[in-house]
């Protein structure tokens, strides 16, 4: 059987395209080290208002221009709404969620993160522009989830 010329092209084409994306995803796991948002924790989702850091949820300084804010989600709620850090500052953020699944979305940057009972979750993003960024429950979570919403204020 003789295979056409064409089909070996488009099966060039298509190892091609595999090795080269594989490859991307090597270079960006394991060189640049980047990952998903990953759970860092368990915590008993009905003793998070005791257990620290969530037993005082908000925005704390830790470092030159490096902030922690401690969030949790909760229908239909988050605590705190407001974040409010300066511009350039280095935001990480601890989250959980106390009932449900939630979501923790802040328009503008690359923040997304899931918020499930019983894990924690954490990234850090660096703001650099002034300004109000919305923060949003991205996963329905029932009844009140469009009102879960606050805000990060970048000054
Ligand atoms: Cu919380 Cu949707």
């Amino acid at each position: 059987m003789k295979v056409h010329t064409y089909e070996k092209a488009i099966l060039a084409v298509a190892g091609i395209l595999l090795f080269s994306c594989m490859g991307a995803l090597l270079y960006a796991s394991v060189y640049l080290g980047l990952h998903l948002p990953s759970p860092v924790a368990r915590i008993d989702p009905e003793r998070v208002a005791e257990t620290p850091p969530f037993d005082q949820p908000g925005v704390r300084q830790v470092g030159p221009n490096q902030y922690e804010a401690v969030v949790i989600g909760r229908s239909w709620v988050f605590q705190p709404s407001e974040i409010r850090v300066p511009a350039g500052a280095e935001v990480t953020f601890i989250a959980t969620a106390t009932d449900v699944l939630h979501g923790l979305s802040v328009a503008k940057t690359r923040v997304n993160l899931m918020l499930i009972p019983g894990q924690v979750t954490r990234m850090t993003y660096r703001f650099r522009d002034v300004g109000d960024y919305l923060l949003i429950c991205h996963e329905y979570c029932g009844i009140g989830h469009h009102a879960m919403a606050g805000k990060v204020i970048v000054e």
